[in-house]
């Protein structure tokens, strides 16, 4: 197997693409408001729930001047994301959801419209209020989660990462209902056909040379379920003991086996040095790749 290395550590790619760290990310806007109360919608990719009720996206921004950051001691000027100049204003936003049928409203959303300046009211949507946080959601979205910023982090010289928690959510009817009984029933957001982004280029053909973003969805014929013989049967991770037993049950190692992998197990956790117990290490790695028919 050929390899291609990229050394990152002076902070650059050098030519390792950004695509084979971000990949394709569900679409979902960011509203967030000034201290006036004016509205600014984000488009955002970057960015994912990072635990239950956690969430985690990243601005960016235009200019690398250190002082420009810091926005106590200067005021938003172009160049600085207006959603990231307003969450340090007002530290709250609302994560919207939505689907391909909103594929013209999130680009629109992404065009350099004037601070103070809804997106909302620019791509032709309706202002959801909010229950908890100021600024409002969009009711055209099946999915407007209201957030409160935990944590802020600057990445790098351009980036800026916020960490917040959901503290109300407001959902479609029609999508509550979906998820319950419908065809998609338990796969939340995907039955409102959410769209990834997976580029940003200049298409081939004089009539798509503009740098456009590329969307791509969801096949919901090829979800598939992970393998009915390998793993905990109760729960969906389990315990050690609980998963080498079932291996049992599946047929891919003996009883015998299974005692000889708890008793490995104990004298791995005695010694997890790899060179003085690579003995164990080695015998209780070949029994795993028994147990997973591997
Ligand atoms: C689908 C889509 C996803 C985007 N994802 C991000 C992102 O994750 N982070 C970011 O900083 N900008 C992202 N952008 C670009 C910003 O949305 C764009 O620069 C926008 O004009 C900034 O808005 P603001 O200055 O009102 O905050 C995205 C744009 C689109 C259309």
């Amino acid at each position: 197997m050929e390899f291609v290395h990229y050394s990152c550590e002076d902070g650059n790619l050098n030519g390792l693409h950004h695509r084979f760290i971000q990949p394709p990310q569900i679409a979902y806007f960011v509203t967030t408001c000034d201290r006036y109360g004016n509205m600014n919608t984000t488009p955002v990719t970057m960015g994912t729930c990072i635990a239950h009720n956690f969430f985690s996206f990243t601005l960016s921004n235009l200019h690398t001047n250190e002082a420009q950051w810091d926005l106590d001691k200067n005021d938003w000027q172009d160049g600085i994301k207006q959603g990231y100049a307003n969450l340090r204003e007002v530290p709250e936003c609302v994560i919207s959801y939505f689907g391909h049928d909103m594929i013209k409203e999130s680009w629109i959303a992404g065009c350099p419209v004037p601070k103070g300046i809804s997106e909302i009211d620019v791509m032709g949507c309706t202002p959801l209020p909010s229950t908890v946080v100021k600024p409002c959601g969009i009711q055209e979205c099946p999915i407007n989660l209201e957030a409160k910023v935990l944590h802020v982090h600057k990445l790098g010289k351009r980036w800026v990462n916020f960490i917040v928690e959901i503290v109300h959510g407001t959902v479609h009817k029609s999508l509550v209902e979906e998820n319950e009984k419908g065809r998609l029933a338990g796969y939340g957001m995907l039955a409102m056909d959410p769209v990834f982004e997976v580029m940003i280029a200049s298409g081939n053909t004089p009539e798509t040379k503009n740098y456009r973003l590329y969307y791509d969805r969801l096949d919901f014929d090829k979800i598939e379920r992970c393998p009915e013989d390998i793993g905990y049967d109760a729960d969906w991770i389990g315990t050690f003991e609980g998963w080498i037993h079932d291996e049992v049950g599946h047929g891919h190692i003996t009883a015998a086996e299974e005692k000889r992998a708890l008793e490995l197990k104990k004298l791995w956790e005695k010694d997890r040095n790899p060179q003085t117990n690579a003995a164990v290490k080695q015998e209780l790695t070949s029994l795993l790749r028994k147990a997973v028919g591997k």
